[in-house]
C-alpha cells in the first residue's frame, strides 16, 4: 500500500546534485571540478534555506553547472559526429495542490527541450516550455523559435562550444578514422551530464537534468535527460536525476523506476536496485541521485566513477565520490 494516508511528516529541505556519471576524467580537473560542484549546490541550497521552491533550487543548481567549462551541459557540451553541440535537458517538478495535500494531492508538471544549439541554458528553456507552453517536449529549431517568442536570447551555435570540447572532438575522430570501428554513443560513456534533485520545506519536490549527450552521437540523437521518467522524474514521493548511457536509461525507465519503488523501499535501496536493473538489462553504465519526500538523500551508480554534492540540514554542503555498487557485465 503507498504510504499516502500517513500524517505529513515534518518537512526537510535537501538538495542533491550529479556532476555526470562515467570515466573518471583527468586528475588536472578533479579539484576545480569539486570547486564548482560545490558552488552549485551552495546556490540551489541557498533558496532552500530561504524557503525558496524546490524548481527553483534544481534549476538553479543545474544553470551554475551548464555554466561551467569543464561539465557536459551548456556551455562545455560535447560535440556529435558532425561537430557540432546538440543539447537536452529537462525538469520535473510535484507540489502538494493544498498545504496539507500529501500524496495524490500532489500536482505534477514537467518540460523539456532536445537537441537545441543556440540556448546558453536549456535548463531555463526547459521550464519555460513547462510554465509557458500547453507542452511537455519540444526539440531543435521548434524549441529554439520558442526560446525566442519567450524572451530567450539565443546565441550563436559555435559560441557553446569550448576550446576542449573541440579538442576532443578532434581527438576521437582522428581515433575512429584510424580504427574505423567503433559504434556510435555506445563507447564509453562520457563524463559530466549534470543534474539535481530536491525537496522544499513547502512539501515540493523537484529535479532537472542537462546534457551535451554521449561521445560520437549522430547528428538529431535524443538521449535520456531530454525524456521525463528516463533521465527525470517527480512525484509525491520524491525526485530523481539520472546519467550515463542514455539508450540504457531510456530502456530501463531510469528515475520513474527508482522514484516508484520509494512506495515499497528506502531511498538508498531504491536507487541500488534501479541501477542494478538497469545493468541487468542492458549491461551499460549509468547514475543516479534521489531525494524521497522526507529530504533523504540517496545516489548509486555502477561506472567507474560519479560525482555528487549535496546539502541538507543535517549535514551541510558536501562533496563526495561514491564507490560503484557493481560494474557492468556487458561491453
Ligand atoms: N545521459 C546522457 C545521454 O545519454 O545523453
Amino acid at each position: 500500500m503507498l504510504p499516502f494516508a500517513m500524517a505529513r511528516a515534518r518537512l526537510i529541505p535537501a538538495l542533491v546534485a550529479h556532476g555526470g556519471a562515467g570515466a573518471a576524467g583527468p586528475a588536472s580537473e578533479r579539484f576545480e571540478r569539486r570547486r564548482a560542484m560545490l558552488a552549485a549546490v551552495r546556490a540551489g541550497a541557498a533558496i532552500l534555506r530561504s524557503g525558496g521552491s524546490a524548481l527553483d533550487a534544481v534549476v538553479a543548481t543545474v544553470t551554475a553547472l551548464e555554466d561551467h567549462p569543464l561539465f557536459n551541459a551548456g556551455y562545455g557540451s560535447i560535440l556529435n559526429s558532425e561537430g557540432r553541440v546538440e543539447m537536452d535537458a529537462s525538469v520535473m517538478e510535484s507540489v502538494p495542490a493544498a498545504p496539507e495535500s500529501v500524496g495524490p494531492g500532489h500536482i505534477l508538471r514537467a518540460g523539456a527541450v532536445a537537441a537545441v544549439s543556440r540556448v546558453r541554458n536549456p535548463v531555463q528553456l526547459a521550464r519555460t516550455v513547462m510554465e509557458r507552453s500547453p507542452h511537455i517536449l519540444l526539440a531543435g529549431a521548434g524549441a529554439e523559435r520558442f526560446a525566442r517568442t519567450a524572451g530567450i536570447r539565443l546565441c550563436r551555435p559555435d559560441e557553446m562550444i569550448t576550446e576542449r570540447a573541440r579538442k576532443k572532438w578532434q581527438m576521437r575522430r582522428d581515433r575512429m578514422l584510424a580504427t574505423a570501428a567503433e559504434a556510435p554513443a555506445r563507447a564509453a560513456v562520457g563524463h559530466g551530464t549534470v543534474g539535481a534533485a530536491a525537496a522544499d520545506l513547502h512539501g515540493a519536490l523537484a529535479a532537472a537534468t542537462s546534457t551535451g549527450g554521449v561521445p560520437g552521437k549522430l547528428f538529431g540523437r535524443i538521449g535520456d535527460s531530454a525524456l521525463i521518467g528516463a533521465g527525470t522524474f517527480a512525484n509525491a514521493l520524491g525526485a530523481a536525476s539520472a546519467t550515463g548511457h542514455g539508450e540504457a536509461i531510456i530502456l530501463s525507465s531510469l528515475c520513474r523506476e527508482a522514484v516508484t519503488e520509494l512506495a515499497h523501499r528506502p531511498a538508498q535501496r531504491a536507487v541500488r536496485g534501479a541501477i542494478t536493473e538497469l545493468a541487468d538489462l542492458t549491461g551499460a553504465e549509468a547514475g543516479i541521485v534521489l531525494v524521497d519526500r522526507r529530504g533523504r538523500i540517496a545516489y548509486a551508480h555502477n561506472a567507474a566513477s560519479m560525482e555528487v554534492a549535496q546539502f541538507n540540514p543535517a549535514g551541510g554542503i558536501r562533496h563526495l565520490r561514491p564507490a560503484p555498487i557493481l560494474r557492468a557485465s556487458r561491453p
